[in-house]
């Protein structure tokens, strides 16, 4: 990642969070919706632009503690893109997992398009036909 971006340990403010769901083409999600996520998530990324203080990309793990674990949120400001935050959020967050977690967690996370290019070079790998994702939509088209 390049020097103008600092990387740290914490999750981004509920405005940023908001703002770069909703940038980044993730379903937009309410205030109230995002309040409880901070605190109870495992772990949070987020990058800040150096300059700007803005905070520019994110990335979080839910978890169990135990086996395992969900990674979400990965988005990083379209203005910021291609400039390796999304590899290093998630790098973070892998290294933070393998370091903390019994041997052989499960980790998983749904990837949209823009992200399977980033993941499948990282190590992820379609769990299809195996298993596949499935999301519980009685009345209406999935979302994430
Ligand atoms: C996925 C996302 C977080 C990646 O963030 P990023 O900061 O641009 O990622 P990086 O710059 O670290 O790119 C890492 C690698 O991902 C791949 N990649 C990223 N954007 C890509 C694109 N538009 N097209 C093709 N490959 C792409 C490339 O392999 C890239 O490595 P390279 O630049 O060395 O070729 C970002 O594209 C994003 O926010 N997308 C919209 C939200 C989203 O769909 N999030 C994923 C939900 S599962």
């Amino acid at each position: 990642m390049v020097r103008r971006y600092l990387l740290e340990h914490n999750a981004p403010d509920i405005d940023d969070y908001l703002r770069l769901r909703a940038d980044t083409g993730l379903t937009p999600k309410t205030a109230k919706q995002a309040e409880p996520i901070f605190e109870n998530s495992w772990m949070w990324v987020r990058a800040i632009e150096k300059d700007s203080g803005q905070t520019v990309g994110m990335g979080r793990v839910i978890s169990d503690s135990g086996w395992c674990c969900l990674i979400a949120d990965m988005a990083t400001d379209p203005a910021h893109q291609r400039r390796g935050i999304g590899r290093a959020v998630l790098e973070e967050l892998l290294s933070e997992i393998l370091t903390s977690a019994p041997d052989n967690p499960y980790i998983v996370l749904l990837a949209d398009a823009p992200g399977r290019p980033l993941y499948q070079s990282m190590g992820f790998v379609e769990t299809a036909p195996h298993s596949i994702g499935m999301q519980y939509v009685p009345d209406k088209t999935p979302t994430q």
